[in-house]
This record gives C-alpha cells, sequence and structure tokens, in this order.
C-alpha cells in the first residue's frame, strides 16, 4: 500500500508531482482557509508523512495525537511553530527549507532598509492622499545609507546574502551578533562579531535574521531599543515574536529610534489600524520574504524531497534533529 502524505494548503504542484511520481498518496487540503487545528489532527491521523506550513501549530497536544507519524517536511525555513523536542522525543524527523529562499528574504530585508531610510511608503501615501503640490527642500528627508554600519542579529545564510547586497550597494560595514562566529562572513565582508551590546550601540540598520527561540521572544523591547543609536533603522524579516511591537510603535513615536521596517509583525496578520502604518519612518510588509516563484517552487520542491529521500535513504535534504535520523531510522521501514 502506498505511503500517505498530507500537505496543509495549495503549494507549487512540483511538490505534488514530486511525491505522487515516487509512488505516494498525497492528499492536498485545497481549502483557501487554513485548517483548524482539530482538522489537523483528524486529517494527519490518517497519513504518514506530513508537509505543513507555518502557520500550523504542531504542539504537544498535536504530538499527543500523532505521535505515528514518519517524518515532518515543513514548507518553511523557520519552524518555530514546531514542538522539535517532542518531535524528536517521538523520533520524527523534521525538515525544512533554507537556502532556496535566501535571496528573496533577504531582497525584502534590503528593500525595506532603503524603503525606511527614504520614507518611501509614506511618500506614496501622500501622494494618493492629493498631498504632492510642490518641491519641498526641507520636508521629509531621508538619510543616506553609503559607509554606514549594518548590524546582524543572527547570521545565516539570509543574513550573509543581506551583508553581500549591503556591502555591495552601500559600502557599508558589516558587524554582527551571532551565537557562534561565521568564519566566512568574516573573510568574505570582513564582517566583525561583537557583544549584543555592542550591535545595539554601533548599529545604523540593524537586520534580524535570527530564529524566533526562547532566547530571542521579545527580546527587541523598550530597554533594547533604548540602547541603539537615535539615527537606527531597525530591519526584522524574521518572525514578529523577536520584537516587542507596543514598545518599537513607542521607540519611534518617541523618537529613541529613527525607522523600522518590518516584514514580520506581532501578531500576524497586523491589524490594519496599526499606527505603523501610518509613520513616516515606517515600512510593514505582510509576511512575505519568500514569496517570489523561484523561491517557493524551491521550497516545494525541497519539502517534497525531503521526504522521498527519507524514504529512500534514512536521510533528508535538510533536517533541523539529525540526531534523530543517527540511529539508522531506515530500518524502521525495511521489516
Ligand atoms: C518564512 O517565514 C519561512 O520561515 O520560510
Amino acid at each position: 500500500m502506498s505511503r500517505k502524505v498530507l500537505i496543509t494548503r495549495v503549494i507549487p504542484s512540483i511538490a505534488y508531482d514530486l511525491l505522487t511520481q515516487a509512488g505516494f498518496d498525497v492528499r492536498v487540503w485545497k481549502s483557501e482557509t487554513p485548517m483548524t487545528q482539530q482538522q489537523l489532527i483528524d486529517e494527519t491521523k490518517k497519513v504518514n508523512a506530513l508537509l505543513p506550513l507555518g502557520a500550523n501549530k504542531l504542539n504537544k497536544k498535536f504530538f499527543s495525537e500523532c505521535g505515528h507519524l514518519d517524518v515532518i517536511a515543513q514548507f518553511a525555513v523557520g519552524y518555530d511553530n514546531i514542538d522539535v523536542a517532542e518531535a524528536t522525543r517521538l523520533n520524527i524527523p523534521v525538515g525544512n527549507t533554507p537556502e532556496v529562499l535566501s535571496e528573496a528574504t533577504a531582497d525584502i530585508a534590503f528593500g525595506l532598509m532603503i524603503a525606511v531610510s527614504r520614507k518611501m511608503f509614506f511618500h506614496h501615501k501622500m501622494i494618493e492622499r492629493g498631498e504632492w503640490k510642490q518641491f519641498e527642500p526641507l520636508k521629509n528627508l531621508g538619510v543616506q545609507l553609503t559607509g554606514k554600519t549594518l548590524g546582524i542579529f543572527g547570521l545565516g545564510r539570509i543574513g550573509m546574502v543581506m551583508a553581500q547586497r549591503c556591502q555591495g550597494a552601500y559600502n557599508m560595514k558589516i558587524i554582527y551578533h551571532s551565537r557562534s562566529r561565521n568564519l566566512e562572513a568574516e573573510k568574505l565582508f570582513k564582517a566583525t562579531w561583537v557583544s549584543f551590546g555592542d550591535l545595539l550601540e554601533q548599529s545604523d540598520v540593524l537586520s534580524v535574521h535570527s530564529v524566533l527561540s526562547e532566547e530571542t521572544q521579545g527580546l527587541f523591547n523598550k530597554s533594547v531599543f533604548t540602547k541603539m543609536k537615535q539615527s537606527a533603522i531597525f530591519i526584522n524579516t524574521s518572525r514578529g515574536g523577536v520584537h516587542n511591537e507596543e514598545d518599537l510603535i513607542e521607540a519611534l513615536q518617541t523618537g529613541v529610534i529613527w525607522g523600522a521596517g518590518l516584514d514580520v509583525t506581532n501578531p500576524e496578520p497586523m491589524l490594519s489600524n496599526n499606527p505603523l502604518l501610518n509613520m513616516p519612518n515606517a515600512a510593514v510588509l505582510p509576511h512575505i520574504g519568500s514569496a517570489t516563484e523561484e523561491a517557493r517552487t524551491g521550497m516545494a520542491r525541497i519539502a517534497a524531497e525531503n521526504i522521498i529521500e527519507l524514504y529512500k535513504t534514512g536521510k533528508m535534504i535538510y533536517c533541523v534533529n539529525p540526531e534523530v535520523l543517527k540511529d539508522n531510522w531506515r530500518q524502521k521501514f525495511e521489516n
């Protein structure tokens, strides 16, 4: 009997095609309305493998009912929606889709930085309101980025592309704070590892590319913003949970920092009356970091290949809890 896979939303068809060609029985949740938690659990109970999206909550309750799963292959690089410790305890490997979306996501961080530095979204809205009257020598001036210092919080694959963009376009000095040193970035971009305190003090643009975890949850709060330059621009394209949005709004309203660009908000979706949407020095996008044809197709391909490879070879292209695969995981299917 074919193994069954559930894909929890319609995603690029390459995932469906690859899995079907490899002999899987593929079920897709076709509704525009995402699954409720109960629907997710009920439908997952009927399958061997799950291909979920970041919006699906794979929490303790989910695992208490779906511990039978062979594999989870997430359609995203981030996996803060999955209780990975619980998956690991149950011996369920969890895959994700890095790399294929790094360019697309870094472009959004880079674009937001420029948009904020020149108040682009605000000026666009001014025209819409019929307020473009004449050339203004002194009003709503932006800031130039050339030669400024880019501080990266969490220098992984996406941060690397952001560093490359910023150095190539604006000759920016790169500093970073990560749990571990990134020697490649140090070599390629002369990036310097600094303490978190120094990152806050020295960055002209501070771009967040870290995971959301217990350590980073709400990290960018009032006391952290206070330590940043008054002229600083804060960019977040990772997860909205890394910043405290009320504190960010206050920091912008009171001039504690100069500007902010967000592709991720807290909560998501952002309400349409959020003050950030009307601030001159803010730019907000609706979590579109990976939203290019190329990135989304790549993510669908990797997610499907993660499942196919696992059953075929006992390995995944990208696995976030590889310790599960060490115990000759494949033997599970050979008997
Ligand atoms: C998007 O946010 C992702 O994690 O892929």
